[in-house]
This record gives C-alpha cells, sequence and structure tokens, in this order.
C-alpha cells in the first residue's frame, strides 16, 4: 500500500517517462529524414527503454493497490540543428528526470515507505546510465566535430544498439 500523494507522483513520472519515449521517437523521425539510420536506431531503442520505464512504474502502482491515470501527452520539441544537438537535448533532459527521480525518493523518505525507496533505487542507478550514455555521445560527437567520415563512423556504430528489456530485480 502507497499513499494517495506517492501514488499521484509515480503517475506523474509514468507520464513523463512516456513523453521521453515521445520525445526520442521525434528524434528517431529527424535523425531518419536527414539519413542517419544508426543514430535513428539508437534513438527508436531509447524509446522502448523509456516505455519499459513506465511499464515497471505502472506494474508496482498496480501490486500497491492503486491505480494509473492516463493523462495527456505533452508536445516534444521537434526543432533540431544537428546530431549533436539532439545529444545535447537528450542529456539536459535526462538530467530533468534525474532531478524528478530524486524528487519521488525525498517523498518515499519522508513517508517512511521503504519499500517505494527500495523499488526506486533501480532508477536511481537507471539514470546514472542514461546520463553516462548521453554525455559519451557529446563527447564523441564534439571530437567528431566538422568530419563527415568520423560522423558516418559513429552512424554505423549506433546501428548496432539492441533494445534489452530491463531486469529489475
Ligand atoms: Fe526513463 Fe531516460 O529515463
Amino acid at each position: 500500500m502507497i499513499s494517495k500523494k506517492m501514488e499521484m507522483s509515480i503517475n506523474e513520472q509514468i507520464n513523463r517517462e512516456i513523453f521521453s519515449a515521445y520525445l526520442y521517437l521525434g528524434m528517431a523521425s529527424y535523425t531518419a529524414s536527414e539519413g542517419f539510420s544508426g543514430v535513428s536506431n539508437w534513438f527508436n531503442v531509447q524509446v522502448q527503454e523509456e516505455l519499459a520505464h513506465a511499464q515497471i512504474m505502472y506494474n508496482y502502482v498496480i501490486q500497491q493497490n492503486g491505480r494509473v491515470i492516463m493523462k495527456a501527452i505533452e508536445e516534444p520539441p521537434q526543432d533540431f540543428k544537428s546530431v549533436l544537438d539532439l545529444f545535447e537535448k537528450t542529456l539536459e533532459h535526462e538530467r530533468k528526470v534525474t532531478a524528478f527521480i530524486y524528487g519521488l525518493v525525498d517523498i518515499a523518505r519522508k513517508e517512511n515507505d521503504h519499500a517505494t525507496e527500495i523499488f526506486l533505487q533501480w532508477f536511481v542507478s537507471e539514470q546514472v546510465e542514461e546520463e553516462s550514455s548521453a554525455s559519451d555521445m557529446v563527447n564523441k560527437l564534439k571530437m567528431a566535430g566538422d568530419s563527415e567520415n568520423t560522423l558516418l563512423m559513429i552512424d554505423k556504430d549506433l546501428a548496432q544498439r539492441v533494445f534489452n528489456p530491463p531486469k529489475t530485480k
């Protein structure tokens, strides 16, 4: 059993995770239209990850006899300048998500809700990876600069990314 406040707060995070999927789907579409099929693949895998995050939270709320309410999904930004711009925006977005996850942990701690605090630890660790992979890409792309060859190599590399359903236990 979780409090109404905790239930509503996780509900909001579920909406944000689905928004993240929507944001990355837009980025996948942008890069596909620009001819970067590997980068597009990377973002499509990211979409699946975000939907999995939302599903994990959904399962938890249901398990705790709560209810998940579907709210409208905000329209994500769709004007991008370059592949580097996409990953900079991804990093910025993931940092915001991390702050929201920390906010959920704070609520769980305040309420002495140990079960939810433990549940959220997986997301705390996941955010370290989320920020790190976006940050690595920003660094690689900055190093690549204007080199088209390097950008094509990065694109080829990102084509290899596959979705591995997260293991939360
Ligand atoms: Fe669900 Fe990218 O964090």
